[in-house]
């Protein structure tokens, strides 16, 4: 096996590499031209880099020569600054270059997209728990273009016959961010997020509630942004958030990769179970105290992986006690 992985200097990018190469696969490795956190991947001397924008179909067609799959991992996530259309432009149209890239090179057996949880509605979604049945509406320019992404795979699969399978992630953390998480200075910054408007992947669940930091912050007094925090809703209702270990996520598309019944399905792929905020805060205090903030709206973004279980054997190690428990341990932490 062949494998051209995409992104490969990302969070799971830079760990996927190493998972292919221990199944003994040869790799290359497509970078953003200039990305220091290529690095990730120097003292790997087996590994192929090949620098290349997903912008250039040339460089693309060239990075395709030769390899029998491909895991297509490269995405536009961050909002801030970046024009809306380069959403569009790396993660729907990047894909249909990809594609287009494989076909010219003779076709792979297997096309492996990364996809997301953003697709489902992350703000308000629609089902608790989500499967993969759950009607994709993401209403905000990252889940749609990753949505996109998905449709040109499913045509051009059709088109073309190419042998695909889809990985919808849950929110991905490398162990050495999870201490992050549950703490008042992440879920300021996840509140904070109301600031941003309708651009935020979350608009739907803070439209109503511009209030949500003031209530946060009056909670809070001057307690150091470190400090285990537990948002509920009215009544104390529990918040939850499904989050998935970065190794857990690189099982899983090492899975949908491989595994013969994946072919032609999207996999929802995520830790063990969801973390309410109450365990997860609990998590951090280790017996210590917590910060409690009851809000006028409850939250839970919660997937189930009974597909990738039952069909590919997907079984996740790492709940969110594991993640903070595993810092030292060997993986490629998300940015060196
Ligand atoms: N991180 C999450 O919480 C999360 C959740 C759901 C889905 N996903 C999906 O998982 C995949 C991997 O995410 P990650 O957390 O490793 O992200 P990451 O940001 O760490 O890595 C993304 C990589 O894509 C590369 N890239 C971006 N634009 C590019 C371009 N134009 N040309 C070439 N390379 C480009 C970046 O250089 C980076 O190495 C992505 O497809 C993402 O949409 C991530």
């Amino acid at each position: 096996m062949k494998v051209l992985v995409t992104g490969a200097s990302g969070r799971v990018g830079a760990n996927m590499v190493r998972r292919l190469l221990a199944a003994d696969a040869e790799v290359r490795a497509l970078v953003m031209p200039g990305d220091p956190q290529a690095a990730k991947l120097a003292g790997l001397s087996d590994v192929e880099v090949v620098p290349a924008d997903l912008g250039d179909q040339a460089a693309i067609d060239a990075a395709c020569a030769g390899v029998t799959h491909v895991v297509h991992l490269a995405a536009q996530l961050v909002r801030g600054d970046t024009p809306v259309d380069r959403f569009f432009d790396v993660n729907a149209f990047g894909t249909l270059r990809l594609l287009e890239g494989a076909v010219r090179a003779g076709g792979v057996e297997r096309f492996l997209l990364a996809s997301t949880d953003g697709t489902y509605r992350p703000g308000d979604p629609p089902r608790v728990p989500l499967d993969e049945s759950t009607p994709q509406e993401p209403a905000d320019y990252y889940g749609t273009a990753k949505l996109l992404g998905e449709v040109i795979l499913r045509n051009h699969a059709a088109q073309f016959d190419i042998p695909f399978a889809i990985t919808r992630f849950a929110t991905v953390v490398s162990p050495e961010e999870a201490g992050a998480v549950f703490t008042l200075g992440y879920l300021r910054e996840l509140l904070g997020r109301v600031a941003l408007g309708r651009d935020s992947n979350l608009w739907q669940l803070f439209r109503e509630h511009p209030e949500l930091v003031t209530l946060l912050d009056q909670a809070a007094g001057d307690a150091p942004a470190s400090t285990p925090t537990v948002l509920t809703g009215p009544g104390g209702a529990p918040w939850s958030i499904h989050l998935v270990d970065v190794r857990d996520a690189v099982e899983g598309v090492y899975l949908a990769l491989t595994h013969p019944d994946a072919l032609g399905r999207a996999f929802n792929i995520a830790g063990p179970a969801p973390t309410s905020f109450d365990d997860g805060a609990a998590v951090l205090a280790d017996g210590g105290p917590t910060l409690t903030v009851e809000l006028p709206i409850r939250w839970r973004l919660e997937m189930t992986v009974d597909a990738a279980r039952d069909t590919l054997g997907y079984r996740p190690r790492h709940d969110y006690r594991s993640m903070v428990a595993s810092v030292h341990d060997d993986y490629v932490p998300a940015r060196v």
